[in-house]
């Protein structure tokens, strides 16, 4: 296992830094199309479009070029073979979703944002994310942002995805959460990207966020941005979160969490792992 000095790891954050900020670019020119190329992937609502594929080889190749022993796991890429995650290891893995909120983009609708982490020892030590239509990346490093100091369910600004036409039992999940959770917060909000709804809880824009079925991908940069802007990151159950588990829970505080598990009746259905074994676990 190869230890790597701080310099390195700003120099693997510059390297990425500067691809997104390309990335974005492609982006900001592509969502204007009406006519984009979309592709179904596992269901009717799980799309994919040209700009995608587009933005991940764009991101991966750059990476390569500058360091060709990393390992790569892209939304994309996975989702093209077997959907399985195949390669966490202890290496520096880099962890990329193109573009997070597909469904957004093919709607033109501007909340988006590129995600990109790295784990190094299956522990996370970079993520950037990016909203390029915002102009409020979440990087920690260039901008100093801190969750709020929300500390009572009853104050806070809960954000919680909906996700249309994915089966009855999927949908009496989501309609049974989200009746437990409105009679109890402040407001719920639905943004579209897993990536922006953690930047939000992250600057403070927003309290709590919860989510289970969601991907690596979807949380690298996301869950390590939270922890760095003094939120908590766990489980929904309240146990220590696991990057291949697909599920999460981010907030501005211990007590928000607390009060969290305790009043709130979230219900997950089991999805399959993204990766098998729990190799890294998180403490
Ligand atoms: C999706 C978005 C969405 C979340 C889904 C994700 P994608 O990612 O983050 O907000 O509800 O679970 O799959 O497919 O647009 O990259």
């Amino acid at each position: 296992m190869t230890d790597y000095s701080d310099e390195d790891i700003t120099h693997f954050y510059n390297v990425a830094l500067d691809l997104v900020d390309k990335a974005g670019k492609v982006v900001v020119s592509a969502i204007e199309n009406r006519d984009k190329k979309i592709a179904e992937k596992a269901s009717p609502t799980d799309l994919v479009t040209e700009t995608d594929k587009a933005v991940e080889d764009l991101l991966v190749s750059g990476l390569k070029k500058q360091f060709p022993n990393h390992d790569f796991i892209g939304e994309e890429d996975v989702s093209a073979q077997s959907g399985c995650v195949s390669n966490f290891s202890s290496k520096p893995t880099w962890i990329i979703d193109p573009i997070d909120g597909t469904m957004n983009f093919v709607h033109t609708n501007p909340l988006v944002t590129i995600s990109v982490g790295l784990t190094i020892n299956g522990k996370l030590v970079i993520g950037i994310i990016s909203a390029p239509f915002k102009g409020r990346g979440a990087t920690c490093n260039s901008k100093p942002i801190k969750v709020s100091n929300c500390t009572q369910l009853s104050l806070a600004q809960c954000i919680l995805e909906v996700w249309s036409r994915d089966g009855a039992e999927s949908e009496a999940k989501q309609q049974a959460n989200f009746s437990s959770i409105v009679s109890k917060v402040h407001s719920v909000r639905s943004l579209g990207s897993a990536c922006l709804n953690f930047a939000f809880v992250a600057a403070g824009n927003s309290d709590v966020y919860c989510h289970a079925g969601i991907r690596c991908w979807d949380m690298a940069a996301g869950a390590l941005i939270v922890q760095e802007s003094g939120g908590v990151v766990l489980d929904p159950s309240g146990k220590d979160f696991d990057l291949m588990s697909r599920r999460i829970l981010v907030a501005s505080s211990q007590d928000l969490v607390k009060e969290w598990i305790t009043q709130v009746d979230f219900k997950t259905s089991e999805f399959k792992r993204d990766y098998p074994d729990v190799i890294f676990p998180c403490s």
